[in-house]
């Protein structure tokens, strides 16, 4: 690993919560790196205000406005490698990475997701949906997973979870805020042993 502080991109879709944990470990001096990009797939994304009041340069990654899958592929990881991005962290990312740039970051991408995996992933297990199928199955404890990312939707390995218990009384929002506060704490530690090295190598 080179001297300087590890460079990350963090990919957005949405409200950017936990991109908001990842900027303050990083100001509290807590985060083994520095955000320096933020990618988003919409422009409407509040993530992409956080970004810009913290200083952050932003892009939104709209693959269909290029000519082919293989050009915007293409592109992103020119903007990556231009920005000598070392490290990817899906934060809230609705799309599927291109597998180009899967391949060329391959044990350097993670992605938080809002339950226990590997059950309550895959496509279409996203948001309020994650959490409704937790409570129609009568889970007794849910939790944040931060794995490693490949080809697959929630596919890669896990590097660490939490547990919260499910109440009674749950709703989808009140089991989603719970879990979320949990995932504001994992994710920056995560990223920063991942970054540190603290996890044995292995598959992806
Ligand atoms: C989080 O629950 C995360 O686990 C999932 O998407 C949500 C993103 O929330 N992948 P936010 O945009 O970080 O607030």
């Amino acid at each position: 690993m080179k001297d300087s502080r590890a460079r990350i991109a963090v990919f957005i879709s949405g409200g950017g919560s936990n991109l908001q944990a990842l900027i303050d470990a990083e100001k509290a001096g807590i985060l083994a790196g520095d955000v320096v990009w933020v990618v988003s797939s919409s422009k409407k994304a509040y993530g992409l205000r956080r970004a810009e009041q913290a200083g952050i340069d932003t892009w939104v990654y709209m693959p269909k406005r290029y000519d082919s899958a293989q050009g915007a592929a293409q592109d992103l990881l020119r903007k990556l490698t231009e920005r000598e991005i070392d490290y990817i962290a899906l934060a809230g990312y609705l799309k599927l990475l291109p597998a180009e740039v899967v391949r060329a970051y391959s044990g350097r991408i993670v992605n938080i997701h809002p339950a226990l995996l590997p059950k309550y992933g895959g496509k279409g297990m996203y948001g309020h949906h994650v959490h409704e199928a937790v409570l129609a199955a009568g889970e007794t404890e849910s939790g944040p997973t931060v794995h490693l990312v490949d080809e697959i939707y929630d596919n890669g390995r896990i590097l660490e979870q939490v547990r919260v218990p499910v109440e009674s009384d749950d709703t989808p929002d009140s089991l989603a805020a719970r879990v979320l506060e949990q995932e504001h704490k994992l994710y920056p530690r995560v990223l920063s042993k991942l970054i540190r090295g603290e996890y044995e190598q292995g598959s992806n």
